[in-house]
């Protein structure tokens, strides 16, 4: 019989049954709870932070529905643990001694002072976990306090608190990184400076959910008055994806081989094989688990596992990473590629929204006629497109709801495969198609 894919993983020395990890939040925030992820089958658990004393309030999250699909995204305003110190430590023991195999994590997060943080550091450790991770990102209510996104918003910070850390920690420690920055790569950079072990990312994005139309109320609702939370789940997915791209891709990141955990908006194992190619070496999940609860984890281990046996893929590192060579710039992109949309009317449901959206907000390229089509009589117009006028930019196709019924269509339209760093280069006046032969000709450029 063929070997399964092996799935676990090493992380800076943390070792994982699999590369699947709660992420520091609601669902990891006991013994409990953690136990019961272990035995549904997650490999690690990054254990809510701990550290500060905090209050809670009530209503704490906000949630995005988008027509009919509940918590596309969740807002909160929920604080660190609020349960005391030396009871999330016992449990951290206990789950560990239980699970010696499985990965557990402290999140700590303290006041800017070394002694806290130093403090801290060497009480969790004598609980046995496996590594430590630096909350710098939380956005709300710890941020007001001088800590979370406080600290991970100016690299100086970041780098200095981490160095307190490194001082003392014998374990590895990860340091998670909050979005809510202009350019990720630079607390990245300053964590590394400091030698950390590895980064996760992304925390929650700076967020407003909503307000009530009838009260004027800000949503989530804490008697009366609401503000900015923490948002996450499916839709900061692609925010996520980019930020971890940035970050893996970094020349510094790259040299360093520090390991990432990749975090925001995962629920599916494809979620996560898209996380594991550009980078992440383990994954972590809140919301989806909040939602649907600790199952979700089996489909994850299934597909994770049929997909690696499918590309024949022994282990996770074989592909972990294996998308970030294809991050390009646009100035890298051929500007000679060129598709053309094309309906399958067998499959057309003559709902016009691609008609619709040509004509309103795009290039007025696609037609509606009259067709015959097999023996069927149907005197309702159908969408055609004028190929010679069609521009490529896909709208008609994003905007169909049937799957394959229009699909983009690579053609020779006779451009010049040319990049816009290679025009520019050479001569930047040439932005006309008809023209760029003789430019280039001219110009000696380069032909792919
Ligand atoms: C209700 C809630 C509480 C959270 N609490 C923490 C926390 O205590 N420490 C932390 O580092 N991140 C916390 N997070 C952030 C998550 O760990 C994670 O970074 C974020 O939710 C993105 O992942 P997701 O899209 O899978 O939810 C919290 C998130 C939510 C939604």
């Amino acid at each position: 019989m063929k070997k399964k894919p092996d799935l676990s993983i090493d992380f800076c020395g943390i070792k994982s049954p699999n590369p699947f990890w709660l992420a520091s939040a609601p669902p990891s925030n006991s013994g409990y709870q953690v136990q019961k992820a272990f035995e549904d089958g997650w490999g690690g658990a990054v254990w809510k932070t701990i550290g500060a004393p905090v209050l809670n309030v009530c209503n704490r999250y906000g949630t995005m529905d988008y027509k009919g699909s509940k918590i596309i995204g969740l807002n909160n305003v929920e604080l660190i643990s609020d349960r005391p110190i030396e009871v999330n430590l016992r449990e951290m023991a206990e789950v560990k001694r239980n699970f010696p195999n499985h990965a557990v994590i402290a999140s700590i997060m303290v006041e800017s002072k070394k002694e806290a943080w130093q403090e801290i550091v060497k009480r969790t450790e004598e609980t046995g976990i496996d590594g430590f991770e630096l909350n710098f990102g939380c956005p709300h209510g710890m941020s007001e306090r001088g800590m979370g996104s406080a600290m991970g918003q100016v690299p100086e910070y970041t780098c200095m608190v981490t160095e307190w850390v490194m001082e003392v920690a014998t374990k590895p420690v990860i340091v998670k990184l909050t979005p809510n920055v202009t350019d990720i790569v630079q607390p990245a950079r300053a964590a590394l400076k400091a030698k950390c072990d590895a980064l996760s990312l992304i925390n929650t994005i700076n967020s407003i959910m909503g307000v009530d139309l009838d009260t004027f109320e800000l949503r989530p609702n804490v008697g009366g008055k609401g503000g900015h939370g923490g948002y996450a789940g499916p839709a900061v997915k692609p925010i996520a994806l980019h930020l971890l791209s940035a970050v893996g891709s970094d020349p510094e990141v790259m040299a360093s081989k520090v390991p990432i955990s990749g975090i925001g908006g995962v629920e599916t194992w494809q979620d996560a094989v898209e996380f594991m190619l550009l980078g992440s070496t383990s994954v972590q999940v809140c919301t989806a688990v909040m939602h649907w609860g600790f199952r979700i984890v089996e489909d994850m281990v299934d597909g994770l596992s049929n997909w690696m046996e499918e590309k024949g893929f022994e282990k996770c590192t074989d592909f972990i990473g294996k998308s970030l060579p294809r991050i390009s710039n646009f100035g890298d992109f051929d500007l000679g590629f060129q598709t053309v949309a094309r309906i399958n009317h067998d499959k057309c449901v003559q709902c016009n929204l691609c008609f619709i959206a040509c004509n309103d907000a795009a290039h007025q390229c696609i037609d509606l006629k009259e067709l015959k089509l097999k023996d069927e009589v149907n005197e309702r117009l159908w969408p055609v497109v004028r190929e010679k006028d069609c521009v490529g930019c896909d709208l008609c196709s994003v905007v169909c709801p049937v799957d394959d019924c229009i699909s983009m269509v690579e053609v020779d339209g006779g451009r010049p495969h040319i990049t816009w760093n290679e025009l520019t280069k050479s001569r930047p006046e040439v932005l006309e198609w008809d023209k760029m032969e003789q430019y280039r000709k001219e110009a000696n450029i380069h032909i792919h």
